[in-house]
């Protein structure tokens, strides 16, 4: 079968050709992908650069995709062990972490979403107890997973939602924001947010803790609770967090992703974000693009208004 291999962590995935995968355990099985998004974590798996990343080579990249079973059904499902992704013609699954969509789910619309909007789900699920009426800051809101985490947290039942990001024209335009804040300008993070109870941010570094800073300093009342879940670093690995930051509010910083979050708390929540896709409840851009052309998309500078879709069957 042809399927998109990285043969060395410091070039793109060539499409060529790659042995068949078999199924060989209970809960396995091989199904014709039909879609498999090029989210920025599978980048890092193709760079060697995520924190879970091995050193096994080759891989077919993908953490996720969606496929065809012989019997027909559609199946949304998390990629298994660490070199064989869902970017290839076929692929093998557990169905034990997949879930049947309807049939009459888009695949492309499904691959582009679930990712991002389960980052959101998970942290507010399962990372923290969130309640209804609580107001949640998202920064990076422009990306993926960041508009996504606005209409999460709108589904969720947030009060108000605060969208932060570098753009402001993109941030005005994100679907379920209440208000808007630049990166660029703490100040305004800092009045904005002075009653956030929880902030969700996939970007950290510099900016991160900048806005961090301008948080603590603003808060109406700093007794109130609010609690930080770093989910991305698009920003940079590292944020230096001031001492005062801590001390002078109540302030709570904890991670949310692979690792702190199970193979199984993610199993669990996947059907019902795959429900609220289907039900069309998040509004998406997706870029579909046929596999064989995955070195020359790869390539090109990263665009965080829309998740490229590779569709191997095209
Ligand atoms: N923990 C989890 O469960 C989980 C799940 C999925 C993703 N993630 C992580 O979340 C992060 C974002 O993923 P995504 O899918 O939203 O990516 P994306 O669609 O590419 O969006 C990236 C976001 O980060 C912003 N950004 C990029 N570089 C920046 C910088 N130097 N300073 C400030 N902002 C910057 C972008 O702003 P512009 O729009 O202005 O370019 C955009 O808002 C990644 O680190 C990813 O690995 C975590």
């Amino acid at each position: 079968m042809k399927a998109a291999v990285v043969t060395t962590f410091s070039d793109p995935p060539h499409y060529q050709d790659h042995p068949e995968p078999q199924a060989t355990g209970e809960h396995e099985l091989v199904v014709d992908v039909l879609a498999a998004g090029l989210h920025p974590r599978v980048r890092m798996q193709a760079e060697g650069s995520h924190y879970s990343s091995t050193d096994e080579l080759p891989l077919v990249p993908g953490i996720d995709g969606v496929g065809r079973g012989p019997d027909g059904r559609l199946w949304y499902f998390l990629s298994l062990g660490a070199t064989l992704g869902s970017m290839a013609e076929r692929t093998l699954i557990d169905t034990r972490r997949s879930v049947v969509l309807p049939r009459h789910a888009d695949p492309v619309t499904v691959a582009a979403t679930l990712n991002c909007a389960i980052a959101s789900w998970l942290a507010l699920n399962r990372r923290i107890t969130f309640e209804k009426g609580q107001n949640v800051m998202v920064i990076g809101a422009t990306g993926g997973t960041g508009r996504m985490a606005v209409q999460v947290a709108r589904l969720f039942g947030a009060d108000q939602v605060i969208a932060v990001g570098r753009d402001a024209e993109r941030l005005d335009a994100i679907p379920g924001a209440d208000a808007t804040a630049l990166l660029s300008d703490p100040e305004s993070i800092g009045r904005a947010g002075a009653e956030v109870d929880v902030v969700l941010d996939f970007v950290w570094g510099a900016p991160a803790a900048a806005a961090m800073t301008a948080l603590v300093t603003g808060r109406s009342d700093p007794t109130r609770p609010l609690t930080w879940v770093e989910l991305g670093s698009m920003a940079g690995p590292q944020a230096s967090i001031p001492s005062a930051a801590l001390r002078s509010s109540r302030l709570q910083i904890i991670g949310s992703g692979q690792g702190s979050l199970t193979t199984a708390d993610m199993a669990a929540e996947v059907p019902a974000v795959a429900a609220e896709i289907v039900r069309g409840t998040f509004a998406v851009d997706a870029t579909e693009v046929a596999l064989q052309h995955v070195e020359q998309t790869w390539t090109r500078p990263a665009d965080s208004s829309t998740r490229i879709v590779f569709t191997p069957g095209a």
